[in-house]
């Protein structure tokens, strides 16, 4: 089975979440950036795990991008500004007849849902949800991760595994 874990992070909680659940995929499982998930690298994928973090209530957007872009040289925790939108990357993404699920990275308390937007989007590209949009959660605005959440992650990803089987 070939599965791809595609990710959106700007602190590197997304990141560390989508390293863990391709780890629970297992051996033949990566996690990728948007930058590095170019059409050739997740092509013939069986499935598509996709996250981002919530950003604003929502999956960030464009104008929330080039807010964080023209603040970052005066930003003391400067966003990792190197790849692309999860928004923008499903939106090139070819029609597909995989298997899809999504996550996000959020504060436990917040309004609002990127994974279920995720997911939205890659099922209106054809691609078959196999679970519920999952999150996994973090301590402060720009993290840490909570405590657990990097085994839940791969966890879930044996799951996602198993279901995709
Ligand atoms: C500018 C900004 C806006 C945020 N907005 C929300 C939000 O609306 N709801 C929420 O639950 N968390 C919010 N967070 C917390 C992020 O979702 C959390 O830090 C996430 O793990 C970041 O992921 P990343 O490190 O992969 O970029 C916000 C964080 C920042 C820096």
């Amino acid at each position: 089975m070939k599965a791809v874990v595609v990710y959106e992070s700007r602190w590197g909680n997304t990141a560390a979440v989508a390293r863990a659940i391709a780890g629970g995929l297992g051996a033949e499982a990566c996690a990728l950036s948007t930058a590095e998930a170019t059409g050739e690298a997740i092509a013939g994928a069986d499935l598509i795990v996709a996250g981002a973090p919530l950003l604003g209530f929502s999956l960030p957007t464009e104008s929330m991008l080039k807010g964080l872009a023209s603040n970052a040289a005066r930003d003391p925790t400067p966003p990792d500004l190197s790849h692309p939108s999860m928004r923008s990357w499903i939106d090139t993404l070819p029609a597909g007849s995989g298997r899809a699920a999504s996550f996000e990275t959020r504060i436990w308390w917040s309004p609002g849902s990127a994974a279920k937007a995720i997911l939205g989007k890659l099922e209106a590209a054809g691609y078959q949800p196999i679970a519920k949009a999952q999150r996994f959660v973090v301590q402060g605005k720009y993290g840490p991760l909570r405590p657990g959440e990097l085994e839940k992650a791969r966890a879930w990803g044996a799951e996602l595994a198993q279901a995709t089987k």
